[in-house]
């Protein structure tokens, strides 16, 4: 069992504005809420009870990133090796009642995670009456941190995440799970925060509606719609009310074969020569996108 963690499992922020994020979450990406108790609020795109979890705060900032793994003893597994990764424990119990097992841990770069078992979900309750898009799930989260080669040795120690591809000078970098998407993870190297946190669309006409939607509400597009050439998967990008970016994806490339695969290294680092080599329609990414920082909440 090398990959302990199977897919981003979900993406808890801090906000001071729950009302204008859970607005945004409904009527453009098109999720529902599914639980609400003082200071917080889950919403899903699907059958699973959690997704997005937005924690009532004075700050607008990442609370944490969840990472799925399957059972309760990888669970454990991942918890055993926290240590001796250079992480720290915060917790032992699972952050929600959604889930069996959970830990919690910080890295000394300044980020959160909690490897946890799969939430809970219902398999024939994946599509809700909505006026926004509908995205189909949540799909993985681009991480921003000052040490990316120190991020990910922790992750594969901890979590099995393996690499997927990088630019040469690790500006960004990819690393993919047990469900053999191209990446679960971004690693932007930068100011710890997060960069953005994505859900998967259904087909093209999605960013159609999405472009229009977010006319509506006097939004705009901050990129896209594109296809990235790392993950091969389709992208547009745009800010909620709380500031974080988010973006709507299609389906990304599978590492299929695993044991031969061999991660991409990008050598071609010149804008803007290198455009295909980093989307494949020929887009470049607006400097707003490449500067874009959402930052990570203190750890105490
Ligand atoms: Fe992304």
């Amino acid at each position: 069992m090398s990959h302990l963690v199977h897919a981003l499992g979900h993406i808890k922020i801090n906000t001071s504005d729950i009302d204008g994020v859970v607005h945004d979450a409904t009527e453009i990406l098109g999720l529902h809420v599914t639980h609400s108790e003082a200071g917080q609020v889950w919403l899903s795109s699907n059958g699973r009870a959690a997704e997005l979890v937005l924690i009532k705060s004075p700050e607008n900032a990442t609370h944490t990133i969840g990472l799925e793994a399957l059972t309760v003893e990888a669970v454990r597994e991942a918890e055993s090796r926290v240590e001796a990764a250079g992480c720290r424990v915060l917790s032992s119990e699972p952050s929600m009642e959604c889930i069996k097992a959970g830990v919690t841990f910080a890295t000394p770069e300044g980020l959160r995670f909690e490897i946890h078992t799969p939430i809970r979900d219902g398999i024939y309750d994946r599509r809700h009456p909505t006026r926004g898009v509908g995205a189909g799930r949540l799909d993985h989260a681009n991480l921003i941190t000052p040490d990316p080669d120190a991020t990910r040795r922790q992750l594969t120690a901890i979590g099995g995440l393996k690499l997927s591809e990088r630019m040469v000078n690790d500006s960004l970098s990819w690393m993919y799970g047990g469900n053999r998407q191209h990446h679960i993870l971004g690693i932007v190297k930068g100011v710890v925060g997060l960069h953005h946190y994505s859900f998967e669309f259904r087909e093209f006409n999605d960013y159609l509606k999405l472009g229009d939607l977010l006319d509506r509400f006097d939004k705009q597009m901050l990129w896209g719609p594109g296809r990235h050439r790392p993950g091969d998967n389709t992208y547009a990008y745009y800010t909620d009310a709380c500031g974080a970016m988010v973006e709507c994806a299609g389906q990304m490339a599978l590492v299929a074969d695993d044991n031969d695969f061999e991660p991409n290294v990008i050598t071609n680092l010149a804008r803007p020569g290198n455009v295909r080599t980093m989307n494949v329609w020929g887009t470049p990414a607006p400097q707003e996108w490449r500067e874009f920082h959402f930052p990570f909440a203190k750890i105490a």
